[in-house]
C-alpha cells in the first residue's frame, strides 16, 4: 500500500510513520513549505525527506502541481488526510479552512489521481469521535444529526463529515471517515507530540477548584495510545482497499469503544500503580450530562480563563460523559482483534507514572522463597 499522507508531523501522523514500515506501507508525506518555529521536516523524518511533496490542505487540490499529481497517480493507492487544526480554543476560520476545506480538497485530490490513472484510489479522512457532541449511550458509526452541544472544533469535524457524505457521487473513490478517539503517547515509550485535554487533567491535578470533578456516573474515557491507533488506522484502510467498491462513505470509530475504561477505573488504576505520585485525591461528583456539557462549553463566558484552562474545561466532556462508541464497522474492516488498551497502561501514560518494577528477591535467603 502506498499512501499520500498529510499531518505526518502531528501526534497521529508520527505514529503512522512509525507503524508503516512493519506493515509494508510506503508513505508520500505532504508537508507545508513554511512551518515557522517547528523542527524542519527533513530533520524530523530524514528517511522520508526524499519522498515528501510540498502542499497545503487549505488550497484547492492541496496545492499540488500537475507533474506531481501525474507522478502520484501512477503509484498512490490511497490519500489520507490527518492534517488538522486541533486547538479547541482556535479561531473558527482556522478550524474551517483546515478541517472542512482540507477534507473536501482531499477528496478532490483522490478523484484527480483516479481520473489521471484510471486506478482505484481510496480516500481516508481523520475525523473525531467527539463529533458526537452531547450524544449519550451507544453512538453509531453513521452520520450524526445537528447537535447544539458541539464546540467549534467538534462542529468543524462534523461539517467536514457531512460535506464528504454529501459530495460523494457514484464512481467516486471509496471514502473512509475514521473517527479517531483521544490519543495518548506511544504505548512503549510514552513519547507524545503534544498533551491534549487528558494530559491537562494530570497537569491540573493540584489546581482543581474544590478538589472535585463533576462527571456523570459511569463516565468513560475513550482513549488509545497513538501507536495502537495508527496500527488500527492502517489495518482498516487495508481492509477498505481489500473489499469491493463502497457506494457510500464508510464511517468507523477508531477508539477503545466498549473497552474504554470508566473514569473512576482509570483514576483508581493510577492510584494503585503509584499511590505516592498524587497529593490529595480528587472527588468525582455525580453530575447530569447537561451540567457537564454546559460547564465545559460556557464557563469561559463568566470566568476570565487563559487558553490552556479553556482547553482543560472543554476536555471535561471527554472524560465526563457516559457513552460508548460502537465499533462494528471497524471490526468489519480490521482483520484481527480491535484495540483493547490496558487500563493501567493508560493510567501510566496519562500521569507519566513510572513503569511497574518486578520485585527484587530480598537479601535474606530465608525470605526469598516468598518471592514470585
Ligand atoms: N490527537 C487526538 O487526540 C485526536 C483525537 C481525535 C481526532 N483527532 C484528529 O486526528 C487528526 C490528527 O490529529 P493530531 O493530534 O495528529 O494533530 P496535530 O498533532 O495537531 O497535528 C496536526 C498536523 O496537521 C498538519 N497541518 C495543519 N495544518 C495544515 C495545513 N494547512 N496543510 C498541511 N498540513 C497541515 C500539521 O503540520 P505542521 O507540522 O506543518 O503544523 C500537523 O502535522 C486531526 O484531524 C484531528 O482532528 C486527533
Amino acid at each position: 500500500m502506498r499512501l499520500l499522507l498529510t499531518g505526518i508531523t502531528g501526534q497521529l501522523g508520527t505514529a503512522v510513520a512509525g507503524a508503516a514500515p512493519e506493515r509494508g506501507v510506503e508513505l508520500v508525506p505532504l508537508v507545508r513549505g513554511s512551518r515557522p518555529g517547528r523542527v524542519p521536516f527533513e530533520r524530523a523524518f530524514p528517511a522520508l525527506a526524499g519522498a515528501a511533496v510540498r502542499g497545503d490542505v487549505r488550497a484547492p487540490g492541496w496545492g499540488l502541481p500537475d507533474p506531481v499529481l501525474d507522478e502520484l497517480s501512477r503509484s498512490v493507492d490511497a490519500v489520507v488526510d490527518l492534517a488538522g487544526e486541533t486547538n479547541w480554543a482556535g479561531s473558527g476560520r482556522d478550524l474551517y479552512t483546515t478541517n472542512v476545506l482540507g477534507a473536501r480538497h482531499g477528496l478532490d485530490v483522490a478523484r484527480e489521481l483516479r481520473r489521471r490513472s484510471g486506478r482505484h484510489v481510496a480516500y481516508c479522512y481523520a475525523s473525531s469521535i467527539f463529533v458526537a457532541g452531547g450524544a449519550l449511550g451507544h453512538v453509531a458509526e453513521a452520520p450524526l444529526p445537528p447537535d447544539r452541544h458541539r464546540t467549534a472544533y467538534e462542529h468543524s469535524k462534523w461539517v467536514a463529515e457531512r460535506e464528504l457524505v454529501a459530495q460523494h457521487r457514484p464512481g467516486d473513490p471509496d471514502v473512509l471517515i475514521s473517527r479517531v478517539g483521544a490519543l495518548l503517547g506511544d504505548a512503549r515509550t510514552g513519547e507524545t507530540r503534544h498533551r491534549n485535554s487528558l494530559y491537562l487533567l494530570a497537569e491540573r491535578w493540584d489546581d482543581l477548584p474544590g478538589r472535585v470533578l463533576p462527571v456523570m456516573r459511569g463516565a468513560r474515557v475513550d482513549v488509545l495510545p497513538r501507536d495502537v491507533a495508527a496500527a488500527a488506522l492502517l489495518d482498516s484502510l487495508a481492509g477498505l482497499l481489500r473489499a469491493g467498491p463502497r457506494p457510500q462513505p464508510v464511517i468507523t470509530h477508531l477508539c477503545a469503544g466498549e473497552r474504554a475504561p470508566t473514569l473512576r477505573a482509570l483514576l483508581e488504576a493510577a492510584r494503585a500503580a503509584a499511590p505516592l505520585s498524587f497529593g490529595s485525591w480528587v472527588r468525582l461528583v455525580p453530575a447530569g450530562a447537561e451540567q457537564v456539557l454546559w460547564l465545559s462549553a460556557n464557563a469561559e463566558r463568566f470566568l476570565p480563563l487563559p487558553p490552556a484552562w479553556r482547553n482543560s474545561l472543554i476536555g471535561l466532556r471527554y472524560i465526563g460523559l457516559d457513552r460508548v462508541m460502537d465499533r462494528g464497522r471497524l471490526a468489519d474492516l480490521v482483520d484481527g482483534p480491535l484495540p483493547a488498551p490496558d487500563t493501567e497502561l493508560l493510567a501510566r501514560l496519562l500521569f507519566a507514572l513510572p513503569a511497574a518494577r518486578r520485585p527484587v528477591a530480598p537479601a535474606d535467603a530465608g525470605l526469598s522463597r516468598f518471592q514470585p
